[in-house]
């Protein structure tokens, strides 16, 4: 991964709106465009209308007209490594391949990279895609 990416999800976090988990996480999507997407997470006062930092970055990117992730990287401010969450996982998985690598990230750079399908292994399929 170049370190662009990196240095996108740092910046992304600055941008969280996190004042109830004091949690702030940012990402960056690299598109099958080349372009990079951002995205941090975005609390509510009613914390299950809340959202996290990689929807935000998923959403950016198909504002943008891009549709394929072809790598992210993931970073969180208060954890050493930010593995995505369950539900994160899954909307991840609608954009990217198997294969797709999410690098999960602390402030001084990658510290591992998974697949997607090793972040989502058995993972829902049926005929429709
Ligand atoms: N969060 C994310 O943005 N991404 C994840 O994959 C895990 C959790 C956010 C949601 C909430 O704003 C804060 O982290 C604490 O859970």
């Amino acid at each position: 991964m170049s370190h662009d990416l990196f240095e996108a999800a740092r910046g992304a976090m600055a941008f969280a709106h996190a004042p109830y988990s004091k949690f702030p996480v940012g990402a960056a999507i690299r598109a099958e465009d080349g372009k990079v997407y951002t995205g941090a997470n975005i609390e509510n006062l009613s914390f299950p209308q809340g959202w996290c930092a990689e929807p935000t970055a998923i959403s950016a990117m198909i504002m943008g007209g891009a549709k394929k992730i072809v790598e992210m990287a993931v970073i969180a401010e208060r954890l050493a490594l930010c593995p995505p969450c369950g539900g994160c996982r899954q909307k991840i998985s609608e954009f990217a391949s198997k294969g797709t690598k999410i690098y999960l990230c602390d402030e001084t750079g990658v510290k591992k990279t998974m697949t997607m399908d090793e972040l989502l292994p058995f993972s829902f399929e049926t005929e429709l895609g």
